[in-house]
This record gives structure tokens, C-alpha cells and sequence, in this order.
């Protein structure tokens, strides 16, 4: 019932973490897929492990700041498939860094790679889709887009705009057939938390996750796959948590 054949994928972020997992889901439900980051190595191991498998899959190397990497992103991928169904648009970068130490240059790193990026990426796949009339364009938000955490200025500037971009273009593009949606994900474990979540950090995430456990890179990426799909046809402008019970949860928390 679940098929995802005789679509294109592009997946930034592809090559590590959360858009790794991501591209293996997508591939297993029969998707091409286009893996857009700036680790080539590991984009190129990762193409080769797929073609194994029998998957029709491309690595672009792409820095999602830069507009003209973008443009030949969306050239190679319509040169080499014929069509783009589906962005997964998930590069992004942390920091932690409290208001009153935030640089100016940081500020424009973070919002450079991950705002304005993200507009760059999800407007150019917007002007594939839309004249098709069918996309599905899945973004990365973050729970530190949604509430408050110390050191998280620019980061969760960056996030909270991809959230208030994602609703815009959700409602501008729904009479096209393009659904837009974010993921705002809480702690995952992959190789940006453990750079940025020391002992400290990760105690205080528990206390607050009725889960009591940091998610997996594969539980976002189910959570990307179903959004993908034709299936997830009258679900847009959605900003979907995934962090087990966070964002639901009040002070008060049992043991
Ligand atoms: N891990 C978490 O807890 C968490 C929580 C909320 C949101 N996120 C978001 O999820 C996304 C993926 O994070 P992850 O934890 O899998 O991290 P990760 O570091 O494992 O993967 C990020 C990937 O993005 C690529 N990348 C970085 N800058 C790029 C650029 N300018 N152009 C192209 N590619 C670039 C990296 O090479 C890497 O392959 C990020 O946007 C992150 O902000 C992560």
C-alpha cells in the first residue's frame, strides 16, 4: 500500500544523522533519491551502498548556502531522473552559545545555513512542484523553534523561522498539490548532539522528556517517510514534534 516508486527524492543533508536515516527509509519504499550535502565521502559511500541494493541514487555535492549550488542541485536531479517529487530539506548546524556571547558572524553563519537556506531549497523545489501540480516538501524545524532554551539564539531564530516559512508556503502552494511540512524534532541522538549536548545538557533534556530517553535518527525518519508519501495528501502547514512527549509536557513529571 506504501510505495514511494516513480518518485525522486532529494534529501539534503543526506549524508549523516537524521537525513541518513532518512534516505534509507525513502530507498526502501522505492524512491530515487538524490543525497545534496557537503560530506562527499560519506554521500559517496552511501550511493555506492544503495546502487547495491538497487536503488537509483545520486550524490550532488551541495552547500545549501549557496544559491548556485541550489540551482545545480534541481539541474542535475531533473537531468538524471526527469522529475523531483519529494525534498527532504534537512542540512542544518548547531550552536550553543548564550544571547549576550552571540558573534554577528555566528548569527549570520547559523540563520545563512539554515534559514536563508532553507528558503533557497524549498523555494527552488516549490518552482519544479508547483507547475506539476504535486509535491511534497518536508523541512527541519527544531523544538529550540518552538520553546525557549538557554544558548539557543541564533539556532532557535534559525528554527522558529523555518516553522513561520513552512505555514507560508504551505498555504501558498496547497491548490498545487504541494503539501509543506516541518519536523521539530527534541533530542536526537546523532553525531550534532553529541558535539553539542554535554552531561549537564543531556540531564536537563531527560528531566523534561516523559520518555526519558533521547530519539533516534530512525524515528524521525519514519516520521519524514509518512509525510512523504501521496498518502499524506491533506496534511500541510504542520510544525510535527517528534520528541517523545516534550512539547506536550508541564512541570510536574512522575519519578
Ligand atoms: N539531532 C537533533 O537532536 C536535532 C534536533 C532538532 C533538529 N535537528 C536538525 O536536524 C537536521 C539534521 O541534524 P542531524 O542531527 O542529523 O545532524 P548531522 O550533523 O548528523 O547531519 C547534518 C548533515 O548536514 C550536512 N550539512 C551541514 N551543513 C551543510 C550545508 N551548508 N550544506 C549542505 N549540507 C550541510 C552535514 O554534512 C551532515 O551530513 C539539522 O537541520 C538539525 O538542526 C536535529
Amino acid at each position: 500500500m506504501f510505495s514511494l516508486k516513480e518518485h525522486t527524492a532529494i534529501v539534503t543533508g543526506g549524508s549523516s544523522g537524521i537525513g541518513l536515516a532518512t534516505v534509507e527509509v525513502l530507498a526502501e519504499l522505492g524512491a530515487n533519491i538524490v543525497v545534496a550535502d557537503i560530506n562527499e565521502e560519506a554521500g559517496g559511500s552511501l550511493i555506492e551502498s544503495l546502487h547495491k541494493r538497487g536503488t537509483k541514487a545520486l550524490f550532488h555535492r551541495t552547500n545549501v548556502a549557496e544559491q548556485g549550488d541550489i540551482a545545480a542541485l534541481i539541474d542535475a536531479t531533473l537531468t538524471e531522473f526527469g522529475s523531483l517529487e519529494i525534498l527532504m530539506h534537512f542540512a542544518g548546524i548547531g550552536l550553543e552559545q548564550d544571547a549576550l556571547e552571540t558573534s554577528r558572524d555566528n548569527w549570520d553563519r547559523i540563520i545563512g545555513i539554515n534559514l536563508t537556506g532553507s528558503y533557497m531549497m524549498m523555494q527552488a523545489a516549490g518552482r519544479v512542484m508547483v507547475p506539476n501540480g504535486y509535491g511534497r516538501i518536508v523541512a527541519m524545524s527544531s523544538m529550540a523553534g518552538v520553546r525557549g532554551g538557554t544558548g539557543r539564539t541564533a539556532y532557535g531564530a534559525s528554527k522558529g523561522g523555518v516553522a513561520a516559512m513552512m505555514r507560508v508556503m504551505s498555504m501558498e502552494w496547497a491548490e498545487h498539490g504541494v503539501t509543506v511540512n516541518a519536523l521539530a524534532p527534541g533530542a536526537i541522538e546523532t553525531a550534532l548532539v553529541k558535539k553539542m549536548h554535554d552531561e549537564e545538557t543531556r540531564r536537563a533534556y531527560l528531566a523534561g522528556i516523559p520518555m526519558d530517553r533521547y530519539g533516534t535518527p530512525e524515528e524521525v525518519a519514519a516520521a519524514a517517510a509518512y509525510l512523504a508519501l501521496p498518502q499524506s495528501s491533506y496534511i500541510t502547514g504542520v510544525n510535527l514534534p517528534i520528541d517523545g512527549g516534550f512539547d506536550a509536557s508541564g512541570v510536574i513529571k512522575r519519578g
